[in-house]
């Protein structure tokens, strides 16, 4: 039986991506699975050099990483990078011992079915694009004092394929609408209902209510979800009796202010083959 180690929201936080890493390797798993917001940011070199940091690290240990896609990772970049160099189970190999599942993506491990569904909606979107306007400015501005650098500034902090359209989820959802056991989404459900950080701004429910489509057509046992930066368990129901458990898990000490914040409620331990009892750890329990 394996183990896998599913983890929250990493923002490219190298300390806490080898910590988790070596939590990964002591609790006997050999695989970690990241919900989004990830760090691709391989539009940048510290992008690039967190890749390697993590992938040398993963081969060290002799870990696989995956990762799904936030609203902060760059998806477009991934796919211009790697569409044209996936693995035998179809995720995109980033480096060796790195690969990530693209919207839609269903793999099986070890009799479990698993899919993957990334994107959301960035609350903080105007503040990055002010952010990017300001870096443009700052280009023009050395170009008129006899820069001749160039430098792309859109796309850089904020990325416009952040969350499925209805369309793309519409395809996805009509090339496979066959049921799964295990769902891993970056976004919340409709449906669940955390104490903190629900992420209530109008903008934000489009994408929950396509996550909420996900979960009602492939009917997971259980979904993790990244995102709203805490730990928390849901059930939802279905009109026939059955549900679906949400766990979502808390993200990198760095984007947490909450006092009661421990850095275990960023990980979980899921056991393969899925049997729906006792994989997990509970809270902060170690
Ligand atoms: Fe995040
Ligand atoms: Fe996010």
């Amino acid at each position: 039986m394996g183990k896998l180690l599913v983890i929250g929201d990493l923002h490219g936080n190298t300390g806490h991506a080898l910590a988790l890493l070596r939590e990964a390797k002591q609790r006997g798993c050999d695989r970690i699975f990241a919900l989004g917001d990830f760090g691709a940011w391989e539009h940048m070199a510290s992008g690039r050099r967190y890749f390697d940091v993590v992938n040398k690290a993963a081969r060290k240990e002799g870990l696989l990483v995956y990762f799904l896609d936030g609203n902060h990772d760059k998806s477009s970049l991934l796919h211009e990078l790697y569409d044209d160099k996936p693995d035998d189970e179809g995720f995109l190999m980033c480096r060796s011992h790195l690969r990530y599942a693209p919207r839609g993506h269903r793999w099986t491990w070890e009799d479990t079915r698993f899919a993957a569904f990334g994107g959301a909606y960035s609350v903080d979107k105007q503040r990055r694009l002010i952010w990017e306007a300001h870096r443009a400015d700052k280009v023009a501005e050395r170009r008129k004092y006899g820069s001749t650098r160039t430098r792309d500034t859109a796309g850089t902090l904020w990325f416009p394929e952040e969350e499925m359209t209805d369309a793309e989820l519409d395809a996805l959802l009509a090339a496979d609408s066959s049921p799964v056991d295990i769902l891993f989404t970056h976004d919340k459900p409709r449906d669940s209902h955390p104490d903190f950080n629900r992420k209530k701004h109008p903008a934000c429910l489009p994408n929950q209510e396509r996550i909420q489509r996900v979960v009602d057509t492939l009917r997971p046992a259980v979904m993790f979800h990244g995102h709203l930066h805490y730990r928390y368990t849901d059930q939802l129901w279905r009109e026939d009796g059955e549900g679906t458990r949400v766990e979502g898990l808390a993200a990198d000490p760095e984007v947490s202010s909450r006092p009661d914040y421990h850095r275990d409620d960023s990980w979980y331990v899921l056991s393969l083959p899925y049997s729906g009892a006792g994989e997990g750890v509970p809270l902060a329990a170690s």
